[in-house]
């Protein structure tokens, strides 16, 4: 047998419907594309940051970088959490990796033996599950509350936990992964449920992972506020990256920081330091850019301004069409730039999400993602970064679409 029993886990739901998408182009079809975060698709990534990168190519910096980062970056991004968040940040604890794509790969393959564990809140991120189980690992699932905002109910969490301690199931559990704001809902964690779950993972000794990929892309007067303030003395990481919240997803720029300095983050530094070695180096004059991206506060002040009040007209104004609709109910987003609208199924003629989402492709040419990629089956998620047209367009055929295969 040529690949490994993993493999077979190696998959994007995401980028699924790429191939039927690709087919209808080229017999003529225009697809209207909801379906990739991509803000640069949308926003193009701002010109302070490309002069950084092409300034780093005039000075010759192509050869590899340190492995663990450029030590421009990494000093950056631990300023970046003293300003924002107050974290008395060493460079030493940011690991620059290509992505939080690559964070996450390395983190599971550092952690996951056959048959451990990660605890992952559904609906998650839909890249967590394949690179956790190509490493060997497997989902405990825990459910962010859909009945309400999506937001985590912690007395839910609390007993579940104290069941797996009873069970003996913890002892296998590797970390807790959350996502804040949160992809595909939209959802800023409330302070109040992030301190408590902080507090958890303090109780039962897990290692919680938070990826904040999104942090500044917070609007509705949202707050956000990331686990580096609340977890203090106790072994945590947070992702992070300049694909979003710097607007340059091609860039592959991720950032995995592990703040504190007891014996457990300090072995996972060294570790993850192990895997970097074997990579030999992130992209070098991306990691200029991304340095100049995160320093040049004024630039970046204005450029995110521009785009997070653009998100935030655009994804409201998605959001209260698609609630037009009698088939679905739509929690808003205040964070990120995802929505994630449930299917009253059993008013339509199809069995689930797939289905929905692929007819919905072939008849109407738009292309949104199944939910169950998420962990949220009866769901779909519409990237709302398109212009207001555009969504107004795409949301206008939908609703067409369930009208005519409603009950
Ligand atoms: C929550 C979350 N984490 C990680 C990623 C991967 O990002 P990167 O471009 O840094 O690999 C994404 C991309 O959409 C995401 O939504």
């Amino acid at each position: 047998m040529l690949f490994s029993d993993r493999s077979r886990y190696a998959e994007n739901p995401i980028e699924e419907e790429d191939r039927v998408a690709f087919e209808l182009q080229k017999k003529g079809e225009k697809i209207i594309k909801l379906s990739r975060g991509d803000p640069p698709s949308y926003f193009p990534t701002p010109k302070y940051i490309l002069d950084a990168y092409i300034e780093a190519l005039k000075e010759h910096r192509t050869t590899y970088s340190k492995s663990e980062g450029a030590d421009i970056l990494r000093e950056a991004v631990a300023k970046r959490y003293r300003r924002l968040y107050k974290l008395d940040a060493d460079p030493d604890s940011v690991l620059v990796t290509a992505g939080v794509s690559e964070a996450l790969l390395f983190i599971d393959s550092a952690m996951m033996n056959e048959g451990d564990r990660a605890i992952l809140f559904r609906p998650y991120y839909s890249l967590y599950l394949p690179i956790l189980k190509t490493h060997g690992g497997r989902p405990i699932y825990e459910e962010y509350d859909g009945s309400k905002d999506w937001n985590i109910n912690v007395e839910r969490l609390s007993k579940s936990l104290k069941r797996l301690k009873a069970d003996g199931k913890l002892n296998r559990v590797k970390y807790m992964m959350i996502t804040n704001p949160n992809n595909p809902t939209g959802t800023v964690l409330d302070r109040n449920v992030l301190k408590e779950v902080v507090d958890l993972a303090n109780e039962y000794r897990l290692l919680l992972i938070s990826d904040e990929i999104y942090d500044e892309i917070v609007y509705n007067k949202a707050k956000f506020t990331s686990v580096c303030q609340l977890a203090k003395g106790m072994p945590y990481m947070v992702l992070n990256g300049a694909s979003k919240v710097f607007d340059s997803t091609g860039f592959r720029i991720g950032f995995a920081i592990t703040p504190e300095n007891d014996k457990t983050s300090l072995a996972i530094r060294e570790k993850l330091y192990d895997y970097a070695l074997m990579r030999l180096s992130v992209n070098t004059p991306a990691q200029y850019a991304a340095a100049e991206a995160i320093n040049n506060t004024v630039e970046h002040k204005r450029a995110i301004n521009t785009m997070v009040s653009a998100i935030e007209k655009r994804a409201n104004h998605a959001t209260k069409l698609l609630n037009e609709n009698p088939l679905f109910s739509t929690v808003r987003p205040n964070g990120a730039f995802y929505i994630l609208p449930k299917i009253d199924l059993k008013e339509t003629k199809f069995k689930d999400d797939r289905e929905f989402v692929d007819s919905l492709l072939k008849e109407e040419d738009v292309q949104v993602t199944r939910g169950s990629g998420f962990g949220a089956p009866s769901h779909f998620r519409i990237v709302a970064l398109a212009p207001q047209e555009i969504l107004d367009l795409a949301i206008n055929r939908i609703n067409k679409f369930c009208r005519r295969h409603s009950r």
